[in-house]
């Protein structure tokens, strides 16, 4: 431990490689992902684990009323906000080892790396895991963030259900039990900058043999959720014209739906993940289907004109069944505070790191900071892009060459 380096060469490749290992046995699958859906079993060892970190090192550990999870490094000066830096530890239900993960690693190597080099701030530098980033097992993701931003109500949050029927507030009050030594405090609180790493989740830094992805803002996006509802009727006697059959409008309307967002440029993303069946019998006519719309855009008069169709296209497919249309959560895209973007260019090249401007395609809980303070976010490229898959995989170089710019970044937001 050697003090008087620049705080970026105390980031420790093998350690940082290593915590991301240690991380990914809290929900591991057979296929090499994480199942570690929000404040799951598997999300709480995982909190449990960067907490025992945390006080290993003699890093205060705080929770707020969402469950965001602080780990503060002070600064010289306590009565400075702190400069914040983080992301999410849970993951998609076939999720992999990095997404989210990564940005909390990361920031936390930086503190340990803050330590080795003997570098003090005059900020405090924190580092948050955020609640429900993925929103897969909980709608809607970003919940921490938006909690935190004032942009959701906890009240609101808490009543919402999983698909077995658990209550939010009942996971989340486990979650808080499992954390007794944490200390509370409550979201909202300033914070002077935030900044993100993260893997890319798509391909272009790679294909451009890129380091580090420079981010200058998130697409916007919106989801829906739509509930066709049918009548339930015996599939051997009951015939074709007589039936309200709730797959075969639902199946109408995912069609009228992706001709409508069909997009010769290849500029707009529109997904149908979740569609559910009920009862689920195959010799029972469908009375009831649930999917879900996931649909983005970077234009926001896009997002606003073709989301705005969807309503009335669902209704016109319904046929005998009724429908109705819920937005579960809506987006503007974002765009970055100019200064930290071109904090995180200027820090990629003082380390000799080759590095592009991107914008992202992928949400983030940076999207709900950056109303808030002067927000960035930095990508490292992950392999073939491939994410929200299992075989989500990155190289132990780039992610320590992702945490040195957040390293040098941290320090210079941290002196401000
Ligand atoms: C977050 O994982 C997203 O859906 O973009
Ligand atoms: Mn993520
Ligand atoms: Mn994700």
């Amino acid at each position: 431990m050697r003090a008087g380096r620049e705080p970026a060469q105390g980031v420790d490749e093998r350690r940082l490689w290593q915590r991301h290992e240690a991380m990914a046995r809290f929900g591991a699958t057979a296929r090499g992902g994480v199942n570690r859906q929000a404040l799951s079993a598997e999300d709480i060892a995982a909190r449990r684990t960067l907490a025992d970190w945390a006080a290993a090192r003699g890093y205060r550990t705080c929770l707020d009323e969402i469950g965001n999870l602080y780990v503060r490094r002070p600064g010289t000066d306590d009565t400075a906000a702190p400069v914040l830096t983080g992301s999410h530890l849970d993951s998609q239900p076939t999720g992999g080892r990095f997404d989210g993960t990564y940005g909390v690693l990361a920031g936390f190597e930086v503190l340990e790396a803050l330590e080795d080099t003997g570098t003090r701030t005059r900020r405090a530098i924190e580092v948050v895991a955020w609640t429900n980033e993925e929103g897969s097992r909980f709608q809607p993701g970003t919940m921490g963030s938006a909690v935190f931003a004032g942009d959701k109500k906890l009240a609101d949050m808490v009543e919402v259900r999983d698909s077995k029927g658990t209550r939010l507030g009942d996971a989340l009050a486990e979650t808080l039990a499992a954390m007794p030594d944490a200390d509370r405090r409550k979201s909202g609180f300033p914070v002077a900058a935030y900044i993100e790493a993260h893997i890319e989740q798509g391909p272009r830094l790679a294909l451009e043999d890129k380091t580090i992805g420079v981010v200058t803002g998130i697409q916007g996006s919106r989801w829906f959720e739509i509930v066709v509802t049918g009548e339930e009727a015996h599939a051997g006697t009951t015939p074709l014209g007589a039936r309200k059959d709730a797959f075969r409008s639902a199946l109408a309307m995912a069609q009228a739906l992706q001709e409508l967002m069909h997009d010769p440029a290849d500029i707009l993303r529109f997904t149908i993940g979740r569609f559910e069946v009920m009862p689920g019998s195959p010799n029972t006519v469908p009375g009831r289907v649930l999917f879900t719309i996931d649909f983005r855009h970077p234009d926001r008069e896009v997002l606003r004109e073709r989301g705005g169709r969807i309503a009335a296209i669902c209704k016109a497919a319904a046929g005998p069944c009724q429908v109705s249309i819920r937005e579960t959560t809506s987006n503007d895209p974002t765009h970055f505070d100019p200064a930290v973007v071109d904090l995180v260019r200027q820090s990629a090249a003082h380390l000799g790191l080759p590095h592009m401007d991107i914008f992202s395609g992928a949400g983030h809980d940076a999207r709900y900071m950056a109303p808030l303070c002067p927000t960035g976010m930095i990508f490292v490229p992950c392999e073939k892009g491939i994410s929200h898959n299992e075989a989500e995989n990155a190289t132990p170089g780039d992610l320590a060459a992702g945490a040195r710019v957040l390293a040098d970044v941290l320090v210079r937001l941290a002196n401000r």
